[in-house]
C-alpha cells in the first residue's frame, strides 16, 4: 500500500500532462487540418425547468463566519439584480468606483436555456434569496448520509419553484463528499413541484485539490513528485490562483454553488437540460469542466482577470464589488463554452 500511492498519484499527473498537451496541440490555431468535431447538443428533455421567481433558502450546517455566509449572500443575491442592486455599490472604504457588476451576465445564459423550455415568454429564473438560517450546532450530526442531507433541504423547506440550499461546514462529512461529488443537486419527486435541493460542502480541510481547484493546487500536482517537476519545466504546471474572497473553502463553495444552481434550475427533475445519459447527465456548468478563463486546459483555469489589490484571480464581479470565480457555461446557442471576461 505505502509503496502503491506515489505510483499513483505520478500516474495521475502524467495522465494530466498528456490530456494538456492534447488540449494545448488541438487549440493551435494553425492546425487546421485537424478534424474538431462539433460540441454535443445540450438537449431539452422536454421536462420542467424553474421559470420566474426562484425562492432560494440557504441552510448553514455547521461553523460558518459571518464573512463566508456574506459571500455566499451577496453571489446569490447578485445572480438576478434588481432596484437598487443595480446601483455600482462598492465595499466601505474602497477606494474609487467599484466596477460594473457582471455576475447577472453569467446567469443570463441560465435564463437562456429557461426561456427556451417555456411555451410562453418567460423573463428566464430570477432568483430571491428567501431566507439564511443557520444550525451552527450541526443538529444530526458532523457525518451525514446524503438522505440526511436531504432531511435537512426539506426541514428547513421552500416555497414551491424555489431551490433549498444545504452548505456544510468544513469538518462536517458527507457521504461521497470528496470521493464522487463536491455537491448535488435533486429533487424530493421527479415531478413539478417537488422540492428542489442543492448542497455543497466546504472543502478547504478534506480535499481541497478536488473541489476547491483553482484556488488549492490539484490533486495530481500537488506533490512535486517527478511528472509534476517535468510539468514546470515546461511552464505547464500552475500555480493556485489566490482566492478572491480570500479563503479557497469558500471561493470554492461559490464555483460548485454556482454549477449547481444552473444545473438545478435547468434540469430540476432530470427531464431538463443535459447532454448524453440520464443516469449520468452532464448539465450546462458541467460540459466544460475546469475552464474559467481563455486558454484553459487541464490543471490550467485559463487566463482571468488579477485583483489589482489583493492578487486574487476572478472573473465576473457581484454586489458590494465583491469578486468571484465562476465556472463556464455551454453557450445555448452553438454549444461552446462561454467565457467570462
Ligand atoms: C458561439 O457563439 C458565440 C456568440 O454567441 C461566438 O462568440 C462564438 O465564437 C461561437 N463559437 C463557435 C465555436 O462557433
Amino acid at each position: 500500500m505505502v509503496a502503491k500511492k506515489p505510483r499513483a498519484r505520478i500516474d495521475a499527473a502524467l495522465l494530466l500532462l498528456v490530456l494538456a498537451a492534447v488540449m494545448g496541440f488541438s487549440a493551435r490555431p494553425c492546425e487546421s487540418s485537424l478534424y474538431n468535431p462539433p460540441p454535443p447538443a445540450m438537449a431539452y428533455h422536454d421536462g420542467a425547468v424553474l421559470d420566474g421567481v426562484v425562492p432560494v433558502s440557504v441552510l448553514y450546517y455547521g461553523a460558518f463566519p459571518p464573512h463566508h455566509k456574506a459571500v455566499v449572500a451577496d453571489f446569490l443575491l447578485s445572480l438576478s439584480p434588481h432596484g437598487r442592486d443595480m446601483q455600482r455599490q462598492h465595499s466601505f472604504g474602497a477606494p474609487g468606483p467599484a466596477p460594473p457588476p457582471t455576475v447577472a451576465r453569467w446567469w443570463a445564459t441560465v435564463d437562456r436555456y429557461v426561456r427556451k423550455a417555456s411555451l410562453v415568454t418567460s423573463a428566464g429564473a430570477r432568483v430571491v434569496l428567501a431566507s439564511q438560517v443557520d444550525d451552527a450546532a450541526c443538529s444530526m450530526g458532523k457525518r451525514l448520509t446524503r438522505a440526511q442531507v436531504e432531511h435537512l433541504a426539506s426541514r428547513f423547506g421552500v416555497a414551491p419553484g424555489g431551490v433549498a440550499v444545504v452548505l456544510t461546514a468544513s469538518d462536517v462529512a458527507v457521504d461521497g463528499f470528496c470521493t464522487s461529488a463536491c455537491g448535488t443537486h435533486g429533487s424530493s419527486s421527479t415531478s413539478l413541484g417537488g422540492a428542489v435541493h442543492v448542497w455543497v460542502g466546504d472543502a478547504s480541510a478534506q480535499c481541497p485539490g478536488r473541489c476547491a481547484w483553482p484556488f488549492h493546487p490539484a490533486e495530481g500536482f500537488a506533490y512535486g513528485d517527478t511528472a509534476g517537476r517535468r510539468g514546470h519545466e515546461h511552464g505547464r504546471v500552475e500555480a493556485a490562483l489566490r482566492a478572491p474572497n480570500g479563503d479557497a473553502g469558500v471561493d470554492g463553495m461559490v464555483i460548485n454553488l454556482a454549477a449547481l444552481m444552473a444545473g438545478a434550475v435547468t434540469n430540476p427533475y432530470g427531464r431538463g437540460f443535459f447532454q448524453g445519459d440520464a443516469a449520468a447527465p452532464v448539465e450546462v456548468a458541467g460540459a466544460c469542466p475546469g475552464v474559467y478563463g481563455r486558454g484553459a486546459y487541464p490543471g490550467y483555469p485559463g487566463a482571468v482577470r488579477v485583483d489589482a489589490a489583493t492578487g486574487a484571480g476572478y472573473n465576473v464581479v457581484g454586489r458590494n464589488g465583491r469578486r468571484y470565480l465562476l465556472p463556464a457555461l455551454v453557450n445555448p446557442d452553438n454549444y461552446s463554452c462561454l467565457i467570462m471576461s
